[in-house]
Order: C-alpha cells, then structure tokens, then sequence
C-alpha cells in the first residue's frame, strides 16, 4: 500500500482583495468580538475549572480574546489515565487508519481552517501574516503529510530473509504514555509534536506554552475534527513542574518530546535521570532547545546579500525563532557598505499590530520576554565596548514593542553576542578581514549553542574552510542565506551541543524515536 510523496503546501501571498486576506481579515474581526473559553482536553472531555487565566495579543495586552482553563495535579493523572486507557486500541489499529486521521487535518488546516489558525497565531503570538502563514498553515500542514509518508518509509525497511527463513521488523509503539512539552514560537512545532508520537502508535499527554494557548485550541478542534479518537492526544494546561512531578514520577512514562529552552530541557533530563529505576522501559528523550545563531561573512560576501540576511534572519517575528540570527561576524572591507544598507533596510521596517498587514514586525510574546529583552539592550548601551546603530528603544505601554536593534561590537565574547536573548537583536564584531580563519575559530567556541548558522561568500574556498571549521557548530547550515525558514522534508531540522538531541523535525529520524522495534524470525 503506498501513500504518494507529497509535496510542500504552497505559501498564500495575501495580496490586497484576495480571497485569502478576506478570509483572515474576517477571521481576525470574528476572533477579536467575543472572548472564548478554551478547555483541556482529556479523554472525552473538554475540562474547564474554576482557574481561569486570560489570554490577550502580545502588540494589544488590554484586549481580552478569552480564558483558558488552568487545571491541577487531579487532571495530570486523568489525562495520563485516559491515554492509557485507549492506547492499545490505538497502537494496534492498522497504520492507515491512524495516517487517515493526520492527513485529514492537514487537509482541514490547509482549507477551511487556514483563516482560523493563521488569525489564532497572529493575535495570540503577534506573528505578522507571512510569518504565520507559513508557520500554523504550510509548516503545519507539511509536518503531518511528511510524517505520515516518513512512517510509511519507516514500516517498509525490513531485514533481509533468508530460504525457510523471514524476518521482519515491527515498528511498536513505545510501551507508556508520551509526554510533549511545546514552546509559544512556532503553532507548527507545537501541533507536530503530539501529532509526531501520536501517528506512530503512542498516546500522548500534550502541556502547551501557555502564551500558544490560543492556537493550541484550534490545533485541537482541527484534530477532533479529523477523528482522532479521545484520548490519543490529551491538551493540558499545568504548570510545567506540577505536571513534571506527576508525569516523572510514573512508571508508564515512556518518552518526551520537548522543544523550548535549554535550561529547562536540562532540568527536565535530570529529574528523568534521578527516576530511572521507576520507570518500565528507558524513557525516549528528544528535545529540541535553544540557539545563538550566527552569520558570517567572508570578504567576498556581497554586502547587500548580507545585509538582507541579517535583516530577515534577526528580525521576521521579533527574532523569536530558535534559528534566529543573533550574532554576525563581518568583514572590515564591507562593513561599511553592510552598515549602510542595514540602516536602510531596518529603516523600512514597519512595527505595529498584526490586523495591519503591511507591518513586517509586532510585539514580543509577553511583559517576562519584553522585560528580559530590554535588560540586554540596557546592559548592551551601558557596556563602553558597544555602539548601537539602530533602534534600542522599547515601550510596553499598549504592547510588548521593541525596536529592531542592532548593536556593533568590539568584544565577539561579550554579553549580546554569546547568550540567547530570543528577541529582536542582533550583535555584530567587525572583523579583519584578513583573519577569516581566526573569525571561524571565535563563531565554533563562543557559544555552547549549535543550532543554526550561515556563512555568506562567493569564494568556494572560504565556503569548504568555513564548513570544515564549523562542523559542528551548527545542525542546520546555510551557504548564502539566512539561518532561518527551514522547510518540512526539504531542510530537516535540528541541532546538537546545546541546541538539543538533534533528531531532525520533520524527518524519518524524528519519528523513528518514537517507535521501539520488535525483531521477528520466523522459520518455516
Ligand atoms: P520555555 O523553555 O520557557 O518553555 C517551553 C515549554 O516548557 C513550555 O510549555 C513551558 O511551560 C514548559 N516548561 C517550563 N518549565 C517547565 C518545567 N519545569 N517542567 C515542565 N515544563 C516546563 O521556552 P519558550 O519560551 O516557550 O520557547 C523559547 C525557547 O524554545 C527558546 O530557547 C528557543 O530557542 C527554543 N526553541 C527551540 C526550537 C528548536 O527546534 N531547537 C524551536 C522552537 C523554540
Ligand atoms: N522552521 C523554523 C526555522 O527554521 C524553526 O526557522
């Protein structure tokens, strides 16, 4: 039975009078009119308590879109319960059946639920139309259809047989429950990773960032929609200890699949570690985590190339993408004519709300970000060995704004340039331009990250040197482009070092993590 390769969902261009800008423009009026009550949902139930927290667009915090529902230790135990309640019936249905059910909801995103999600993902995580199109619709999409044709790839590679002998691989779900922990930046990521381990046989207990709450909601009735059968993917909103406590602590754990920061994914890993003896099998980790991206350039770079990936890889949604550019090594022969078109092109940059389409930048997820994010600039600004070129202001007063900022650098192991800030500023150290190699060398060891990175060249001899030196410096290269965009089953996605376990969203090997193979002999 073969399912045919797809291919990528293609990106809506929201011209002005398109169908599609009328349908989001209706979307966005209808959402913003009413306030909603998101529930949990668990088993067959849509969980609301008495804990309700209000959720509001990032660039409009007085604006109330509605409430979700907070729930306890109690609603832990009856998500898990009710994942394992259906999990044989789910991990022992024939594969098409669970493929049906995924394929199903891309079909729904990527038709009458693409105005939804795309106006759920630009109120309450102020991505600008493109940046939530080719998030919550294309990424989305593809991750599902990807997925379920990787899956069918995975079930086809068999051992060889040999006479009166045959040898099989059967591709089991994990023994337990998965628990997927997502992060508020991309709707995609936080759809795929439930959706990941669920397609593989797993039942899944799923505690969404609650600043992606809003979008997790249309995730969900996208799923209900498709027939997912209740309680193969159960969305809970816990607080991240309270739910680890319970979910560690059980013996039917069987993996995680997390994606946010490294900090977290580091304490996460250690109180796995700590529960080892508890637990049937060893638990299945995979997480995704946090970046320090970088571009560099080469003297033969050209200046306007590395200006606009400096410019798209820093700044689309606010510089929150784990790929983000957010340290840029430049050439002192260009650097002039770098500064100039940068100046430029930020200049252009239009900031505002979402409902506008013309604004290319919005509001930071909320008032810790925009707190935490100001502190680096102010930090930056006090530090004798920084100028900052553009923006540097910031005002919460209506939203979470803050300017585009650019700081240049004399010191490349200073604060801006080697932590990740996850916000819209980039730090960049002008160097000789004679010393490429040295340059190679401070981008490999000045950050513990290794997530994404670019170097920007027309000499294929600077090219091979930077990709030999940076080997592992980065999991997703780019050569004469920004470090950002990675798009389902073309460029997989994923780093190591700090960056994660690096087992390539959208690919084979991610859902290959998922799955704990039986080896069969048969003799006949
Ligand atoms: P975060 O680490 O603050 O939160 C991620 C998730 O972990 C949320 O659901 C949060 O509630 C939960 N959490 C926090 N503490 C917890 C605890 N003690 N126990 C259980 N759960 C807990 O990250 P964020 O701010 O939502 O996202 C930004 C981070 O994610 C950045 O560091 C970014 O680089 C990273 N990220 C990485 C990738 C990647 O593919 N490498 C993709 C997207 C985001
Ligand atoms: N797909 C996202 C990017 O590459 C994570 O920016």
């Amino acid at each position: 039975y073969q399912i045919p390769a797809p291919s990528n969902e293609p990106v809506l261009n929201y011209a002005p009078g398109s169908p599609e800008k009328l349908a989001v423009k209706k979307a966005l009026e209808e959402a913003r009119s009413k306030q909603i009550d998101i529930p949990m949902y668990i088993g067959s139930e849509e969980v609301r308590t008495d804990k309700k927290i209000p959720v509001s667009p990032p660039h409009d915090h007085k604006h109330i879109l509605g409430h979700f529902n907070e729930g306890d230790a109690s609603h832990v135990e009856q998500a898990i319960n009710a994942a394992l309640g259906v999990k044989e019936s789910w991990s022992t249905m024939p594969w098409e059946h669970r493929a049906s059910v995924f394929l199903k909801a891309a079909d729904l995103l990527a038709g009458p639920y693409r105005a939804k999600i795309n106006a759920a993902t630009m109120l309450g995580q102020s991505k600008s139309i493109y940046q939530a199109e080719i998030d919550s619709a294309c990424e989305l999409i593809d991750f599902l259809r990807y997925n379920v044709y990787y899956m069918m790839k995975i079930y086809e590679d068999q051992p060889e047989s040999s006479t009166g002998v045959w040898n099989r691989l059967e591709y089991r779900a994990l023994e337990g429950f998965v628990f997927a922990i997502t992060p508020f930046n991309f709707t995609a990521i936080a759809g795929n990773l439930p959706a990941s381990a669920a397609l593989m046989g797993n039942t899944v207990i799923w505690k969404p960032a609650y600043t992606q709450a809003y979008s997790a909601n249309v995730i969900m009735e996208v799923f209900k929609e498709a027939g997912l059968p209740d309680g193969v993917i159960n969305l809970i909103f816990v607080d991240g200890p309270v739910a680890g406590d319970i979910v560690f602590n059980h013996k039917d754990f069987a993996g995680l699949h997390f994606t946010g920061s490294t900090g977290v994914f580091q304490h996460l890993w250690k109180t796995i570690g700590a529960n080892i003896n508890k637990y049937r099998s060893y638990p299945r980790i995979v997480g995704e985590t946090g970046g320090k991206d970088f571009i560099v350039a080469h003297k033969s770079a050209l200046p306007k190339v590395v200006s606009t990936a400096i410019t798209r890889g820093a700044f689309e949604f606010q510089g929150q993408k784990c790929s983000a550019a957010s340290r840029v090594y430049i050439p002192s022969n260009i650097w002039d004519d770098v500064k100039k078109y940068l100046i430029e092109d930020i200049k252009s940059i239009k900031m505002g709300p979402t409902e506008d389409f013309t604004n290319f930048f919005n509001a930071v997820i909320d008032e810790k970000a925009f707190d935490k994010i100001a502190g680096y600039i102010d930090g930056a600004k006090a530090n004798k060995m920084n100028e900052i070129i553009a923006g540097g202001n910031y005002d919460k007063s209506k939203g979470y704004f803050i300017e585009p900022t650019v700081i240049v650098t004399q010191d490349p192991s200073s604060t801006t340039m080697c932590e990740e800030i996850f916000g819209p500023v980039v730090t960049i150290y002008v160097y000789n331009s004679e010393h490429f190699e040295e340059v190679l060398e401070l981008v490999d060891q000045t950050s513990p990250y290794a997530l994404t990175g670019s170097i920007i060249s027309q000499d294929r001899f600077a090219i091979d040197l930077a990709m030999k030196k940076l080997i592992n410096s980065a999991g997703n290269f780019y050569i004469n482009d920004k470090p950002t965009g990675a798009v389902v089953g073309q460029q997989p996605f994923g780093g190591a070092r700090g960056s994660g376990t690096n087992d390539k969203a959208g690919s084979k090997l991610n859902l290959l993590r998922w799955v704990s193979p039986r080896t069969i002999k048969e003799t006949r």
